[in-house]
């Protein structure tokens, strides 16, 4: 067990993000425990389609995925969550050897990857609380021969601005080293109309999440967030290529914050997520970028998701 973790950044990312114009939050900050659990209810949302369209792929494809990686692999996941799609994926896969799940959230963390240790008993399983945003190194429990392959599902990619998505590429890319590989997937491009269902759910679930930013910090921060005052909004930024989600003030407020008082007019937005969304051949290019070279694509039968397998250039 290694623990790679900054001090908790929450206070001051509020704080900076409220007096910066316009206002914005990283949306890593959505994800408590509360923001976890009401993200695991959206994945079961009829809108939003990414989750069971990814695990769809993960299922028809688990062989053709098997067959490229090889035996005895490491798989390193970057933000493991609940691991459902890992059990997927180490199912499909030829004796994997080694688990490396990568998450901030300590306590889920361990608890995941302990469950997946006595599913596996054959395989090692070395957790590692850390920030995926960082420079990332393999556990030494982990070293040995087998190809190292990474795993980013969720279109979590998709959070990052191009620019990052490619250094976060890079940073992988030198981690798995030579032979390794990243299984990344992606959200498509589509109709604006089913994205913008994606993020703005007929029962109001992706609301409660994207506001619990500010029931969070009333909780953490001793501040007095009226949420009900904040609406969510999500549209298609078609120009940019991604979903921006902010919550938007319905009237005149003044909030308190760990001590300090911030002033919001009526219509003022804070900017809470980016979910990009990328054409094939734009990941792929993406990925070029990122010192990967693409190897396979599936997509589903709906034009929905893609599952990329890049190979380290
Ligand atoms: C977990 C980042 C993949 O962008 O679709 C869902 C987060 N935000 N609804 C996404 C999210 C609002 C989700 N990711």
């Amino acid at each position: 067990m290694r623990t790679v973790m900054p001090t908790d950044g929450f206070r001051d990312s509020m704080l900076t993000g409220l007096t910066r114009r316009p206002r914005a939050v990283p949306c890593k900050y959505l994800y408590d425990a509360e923001g976890s659990a009401l993200f695991e209810r959206i994945t079961e949302l009829e809108e939003y389609y990414p989750t069971r369209t990814e695990i769809g792929l993960l299922s028809d494809r688990g062989a053709d995925i098997a067959r490229v990686v090889g035996a005895g692999a490491r798989v390193v996941e970057f933000g493991a969550g609940s691991m459902r799609k890992t059990r997927l994926l180490l199912a499909a896969l030829d004796s994997p050897a080694a688990y490396v799940p990568v998450d901030v959230a300590r306590e889920p963390l361990l608890l995941a990857a302990r469950r997946m240790a006595t599913a596996y008993p054959a395989m090692t399983v070395a957790p590692m609380v850390a920030d995926f945003n960082h420079p990332l190194v393999l556990p030494p429990d982990a070293e040995g021969h087998g190809p190292v392959l990474g795993f980013f599902p969720g279109s979590t990619i998709g959070n990052m601005m191009p620019g990052d998505a490619r250094d976060f590429l890079r940073r992988v890319a030198r981690l798995v080293g030579p032979g390794g590989r990243l299984l990344v997937g992606v959200d498509l491009a589509k109709d604006p109309r089913l994205l913008e269902a994606a993020y703005d759910d007929s029962q109001g679930v992706t609301t409660a999440f994207i506001r619990n930013l500010l029931a969070r910090a009333n909780r953490e921060l001793d501040a007095d967030f009226d949420i009900r005052a904040f609406d969510h909004r999500a549209w298609w930024n078609a120009r940019e290529g991604r979903v921006e989600i902010n919550l938007i003030a319905s009237r005149r407020q003044t909030v308190s914050v760990a001590g300090r008082l911030f002033a919001f007019r009526r219509g003022d937005a804070i900017h809470v997520e980016d979910c990009y969304k990328y054409t094939v051949d734009q990941f792929r290019w993406l990925a070029r970028l990122g010192g990967f070279v693409p190897e396979e694509v599936w997509v589903d039968s709906g034009n929905l998701f893609s599952l990329h397998m890049l190979l380290r250039a």
